[in-house]
């Protein structure tokens, strides 16, 4: 019978038998699969594992702080890059969401290979991939490969010459989860909500620019404290909030206002393949939008996203 302990054994075995003494380089999200990687490498090989955490400017508010300090924590050796200025200066005017999410995996690339190379003799690359993963990236009709371009890291291993460890490639997410527990990773990591890797850059719909990220940010935060505070954030698979391209008209005191809309997403879900909307309880929408339009300075009205997968997907580019 598979249990967590006996996998966590047998798979660092079999790290150890693979790596020796060599170092492993490994890209971090602050997601389920890459923390639990994470952490069964970081057990067969130590601080031979060179970690690395890369604040693409698109991540949730305090994100990367946060998350690097539970790194930290945790006891992986990483190193936090802060590369968001150039994220924000290749994306500034481009709209269009697959243009977006080639540039976000291509400067990810670039910065992950160029922090990369300074650790001198790697041979080794970590990911997190996880069995859907392999079973989607083999599917040529996988709907993520014809509908949407994935941000992964595909060719590094290839530009790097390095042989890959994946030490979760036979897992399923719940079996991930369980093995994380069984490591004593802290529930901030095992429960966290998917989210995806070009991050808020596809949930403000247009071109992205630095005070639309941050008034999003807001806005978001503001959702999950919500969520969680009400219990709802681990009845629902996915949520987050999303910046449309949209002004329209509003009344704040007595002055006309012309500000922006902002979409709440929150969908229950298996796999992600098919979800549907999450029924939030009419009190707690009202809640959350009544703080948003006054705490957040250029959103003055918000909407709830009552769609279905399919047709619609989660994400809204
Ligand atoms: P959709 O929008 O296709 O999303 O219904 C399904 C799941 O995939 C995530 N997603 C992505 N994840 N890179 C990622 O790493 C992407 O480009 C991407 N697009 C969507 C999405 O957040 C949801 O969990």
């Amino acid at each position: 019978d598979w249990t967590p302990a006996a996998f966590i054994g047998e798979t660092v075995a079999r790290i150890k038998a693979q790596v020796g003494n060599n170092k492993v380089v490994m890209a971090l999200s602050g997601g389920v699969d890459s923390t639990v990687a994470a952490m069964l490498i970081n057990r067969a090989i130590g601080d031979n594992l060179y970690c690395i955490f890369v604040d693409n400017g698109l991540l949730r508010k305090d994100e990367f702080q946060q998350v690097l300090d539970g790194y930290k924590h945790l006891g992986l050796n990483t190193q936090g890059i802060d590369a968001h200025e150039r994220f924000y200066r290749e994306l500034a005017g481009v709209s269009d969401p697959e243009k977006k999410r080639k540039i976000i995996g291509r400067l990810f690339i670039e910065v992950f290979h160029e922090e990369g190379v300074k650790i001198k003799d790697v041979n080794f690359l970590g990911q997190g991939t996880i069995y859907p993963d392999v079973i989607e990236s083999m599917s040529v009709h996988g709907p993520s490969a014809t509908i949407k371009s994935h941000h992964n890291v595909g060719g590094l291993p290839e530009i790097m010459n390095l042989s890959l460890v994946e030490p979760l490639r036979a897992l399923f997410k719940d079996e991930v989860r369980r093995v994380g527990r069984e490591l004593g990773i802290d529930e901030i990591f095992i429960g966290r909500h998917p989210f995806p890797g070009p991050g808020l850059g596809i949930r403000i719909l247009g071109a992205v620019e630095e005070s639309k990220v941050k008034m999003l940010q807001e806005a978001d935060a503001i959702y999950i404290q919500h969520l969680r505070d009400s219990g709802w954030y681990h009845k629902v698979w996915q949520a987050g909030a999303i910046l449309l391209p949209v002004q329209s008209v509003g009344v704040m005191g007595d002055e006309r206002t012309y500000e922006f809309t902002c979409a709440l997403r929150a969908v229950t879900s298996v796999d992600g393949m098919t979800a549907d909307w999450s029924h939030l309880p009419y009190d707690l929408l009202a809640k959350i939008s009544n703080d948003i339009i006054n705490k957040v300075r250029g959103i003055n009205r918000v909407v709830y996203d009552i769609s279905s997968k399919p047709p619609a997907t989660i994400e809204w580019e």
